[in-house]
């Protein structure tokens, strides 16, 4: 009983801090709400699988033995396909300093999360959508690299299905991608950690990469006249809609 009453004074204390700016309080906590709903999504593939669950499924499996056998074979495979120097790292068997990274990165990674959905979410409720994504062409990859800075990390975003071109990523990251849309850590030759985490479709994400046809005019207007080349429509509640790279550097 006494737990329910310091809770309830907890929130007291954090609520009169933000009622200033009441309306786009709502903003913030659609934001923080997705953040959850995609870092839980993100993680859900627990760390154990992050090297190779899906070739471990598919191999003949006879004994105890075969699906180990094959886990370690793909990471071989994964390895090679990463650039010289990089090898995929389960998350259990970081060390400390490694951790240390690791935090360092999910940091970056949810700031940068928060940001960006921040900005895109006022700007749709105080300006409507077109306005939103004219914003978004116009910040993303400021505040993307602001965050970055902050953080002292390298940290960007990319899909298979660019929207922003310029949106390419580091090799490392796009040779981890995997269409399980399972985090993945790997270890550079400067000892730095590198974390791939996938991104999700929510609904609010659909009024701008929802079916190209069930797009608002405007939306898709805007849509075309900055992305020609878009390619980051047709998506569905729940699909990955790609992923956070996020770099540490080593000591
Ligand atoms: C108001 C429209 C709008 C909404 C809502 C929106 N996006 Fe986007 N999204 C964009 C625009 C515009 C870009 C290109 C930004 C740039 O120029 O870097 C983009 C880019 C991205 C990228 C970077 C990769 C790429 O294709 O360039 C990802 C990932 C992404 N969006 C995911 C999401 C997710 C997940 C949601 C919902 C939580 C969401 N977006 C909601 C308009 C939107």
């Amino acid at each position: 009983m006494t737990r329910v009453g310091s809770a309830g004074s907890d929130r007291a204390d954090h609520f009169p801090r933000t009622q200033r700016k009441g309306p786009r309080w709502g903003v913030v906590l659609l934001a923080a709400a997705l953040l959850l709903w995609a870092c839980e999504r993100g993680t859900d593939a627990s760390d154990a699988r992050a090297v190779a669950p899906d070739n471990a499924r598919e191999a003949e499996a006879p004994g105890d033995e075969a699906p180990r056998a094959a886990s370690s074979e793909l990471a071989s495979q994964e390895n090679a396909a990463l650039p010289a120097g990089w090898s995929l790292v389960q998350a259990e068997r970081l060390s400390a300093e490694q951790n240390a990274q690791l935090q360092r990165a999910e940091e970056a990674r949810q700031d940068l999360a928060s940001t960006l959905m921040g900005r895109v979410m006022g700007v749709v409720q105080e300006k409507g959508a077109p306005a939103a994504v004219e914003v978004c062409h116009g910040e993303a990859g400021v505040l993307t690299a602001e965050v970055g800075e902050e953080h002292g990390v390298r940290i960007g975003r990319f899909s298979e299905k660019l929207r922003n071109a310029d949106n390419n990523p580091p090799q490392w990251a796009e040779a981890m991608a995997n269409e399980a849309g399972d985090r993945r850590l790997s270890v550079g030759p400067q000892q730095e950690l590198a974390v791939l985490s996938p991104i999700r479709i929510a609904a609010p994400c659909l009024t701008c990469h929802g079916d190209r046809q069930s797009l608002e005019p405007q939306v898709a207007r805007v849509i075309a006249e900055y992305y020609p080349e878009d390619r980051a429509t047709g998506y569905a509640e729940g699909d990955l809609r790609g992923w956070f790279w996020v770099e540490v550097p080593g000591r």
